[in-house]
């Protein structure tokens, strides 16, 4: 436990600090979580207060897409505490106008951290404009910038705007450190997160950052695979293919161009695709695409959630999203590997509250 911690805490922006550990990280084929039921000085009564281990080993191949794509900023790495404060934060239905929605409504880890419908309720029962989107891996989208039209700059940025939106929380900043003071298990877990009691909306906003860019996942059948611990069937592997080589319909550019392995995420896309008549990035009519990563089991996919899931956009006409038929079903096998059942039902993503 003591070795993991230290290998994990060399991450990018510690680099300075260490040894060549965090050229050569351990292979990490299945264990996740290392957790200890130590206990945190919440009020227990409401919190469930086993802790857990944030800083994870990645396997070579993750690690290797995230020294190239690491949107973690110097000033806000993850730390344990902040991650475990995140987590509280990311599930507390107080930070919502009548307390009925917490971020967690929208991003549910049962559907890889997205929602199962077209368009989301707020606390009001109002639709949200758009689909929510799957809060995979976003630790990986290199330019950092959050939305469908890339309106927040940063993942920090993004983290106070669901919080204010008029539809989804409802809550002024002002409200919302109000709401976070006044709950007793706060101060504890702000001290061990930040080294204060002290709340604000900044340090709110970091630690739910923190939280976010922990979802992280590297335990699929396509991980196993790179790793060189399980082989691709045929099917899968002619998908494999398909998707990295196939031009897509509309033009010259492959699946994986825009949606790049090993995370199928990207900030620098090889092409553009146009939505016509709706006003995205700068106010064009495209959008960013998050991680495919368990796209498999998602459902209403694109900005507007207009496609029900992957299979039917295969065989919708989607601009640059359709394959020939006959590869239809080997890019379907090929998704399936892509999908993370741990990150769906590890306890340290799961909701702390106590019903
Ligand atoms: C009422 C539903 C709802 C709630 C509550 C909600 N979200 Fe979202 N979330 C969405 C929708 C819808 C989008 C896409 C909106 C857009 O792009 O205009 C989104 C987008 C995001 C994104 C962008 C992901 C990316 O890849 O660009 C992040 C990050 C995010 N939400 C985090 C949060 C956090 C943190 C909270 C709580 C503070 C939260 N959300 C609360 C519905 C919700
Ligand atoms: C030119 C770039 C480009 C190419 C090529 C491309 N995509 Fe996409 N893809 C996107 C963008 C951008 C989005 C999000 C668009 C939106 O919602 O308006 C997207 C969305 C998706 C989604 C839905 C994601 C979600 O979270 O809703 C899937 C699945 C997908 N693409 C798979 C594929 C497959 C399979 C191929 C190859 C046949 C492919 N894409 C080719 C850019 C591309």
């Amino acid at each position: 436990m003591k070795k993991l911690l230290a290998v994990i805490a060399c991450l990018p922006v510690l680099l300075q600090n260490c040894a060549k550990t965090n050229d050569t990280p351990e292979p990490v084929s299945s264990v996740s979580t290392v957790s200890s039921v130590s206990s945190v000085s919440t009020a227990s009564s409401v919190l469930s207060t086993t802790t857990y281990n944030y800083l994870v080993t990645f396997p070579a191949h993750i690690q290797t897409a995230l020294a190239a794509t690491d949107n973690m900023p110097a000033n806000n790495p993850i730390t344990n505490d902040g991650a475990i404060l995140g987590r509280v934060l990311f599930y507390d239905k107080n930070l919502s106008f009548n307390r009925t929605v917490s971020c967690g409504s929208c991003h549910k880890q049962a559907n890889a951290f997205d929602d199962e419908v077209a368009l989301s309720k707020g606390f009001d029962n109002a639709l949200t404009t758009r689909n929510s989107m799957s809060l995979l891996n976003i630790r990986f989208y290199k330019s950092g910038k959050m939305f469908w039209d890339e309106r927040a700059a940063t993942v920090e940025k993004q983290a106070l705007q669901p919080i204010q939106n008029h539809l989804e929380m409802g809550l002024t900043l002002a409200e919302l450190e109000s709401r976070v003071k006044a709950q007793s298990y706060y101060p504890a877990l702000f001290q061990k997160a930040f080294g204060s009691t002290s709340i604000d909306s900044v340090k709110i906003a970091k630690a739910l950052a923190q939280f976010e860019r922990s979802i992280v996942t590297y335990q699929s059948k396509y991980d196993r695979v790179k790793q060189g611990l399980e082989t691709f069937t045929t099917l899968e592997a002619r998908g494999e293919q398909v998707f990295l080589t196939a031009p897509a319909n509309a033009g010259a550019v492959s699946c994986a161009g825009c949606h790049t392995p090993p995370m199928f995420l990207t900030s620098t896309p090889a092409g553009a695709f146009a939505f016509p008549r709706e006003a995205g990035i700068n106010g064009q009519p495209r959008f960013k695409s998050g991680s495919l990563r368990n796209i498999s089991t998602r459902k209403f996919l694109f900005h507007n959630g207009t496609i029900a899931d992957v299979s039917t956009m295969l065989n919708a006409g989607v601009p640059a999203h359709g394959v020939p038929r006959p590869d239809v079903a080997a890019l379907l096998a090929f998704f399936n590997t892509l999908t993370d059942d741990s990150i769906t039902s590890d306890p340290k993503f799961s909701n702390p509250f106590k019903q």
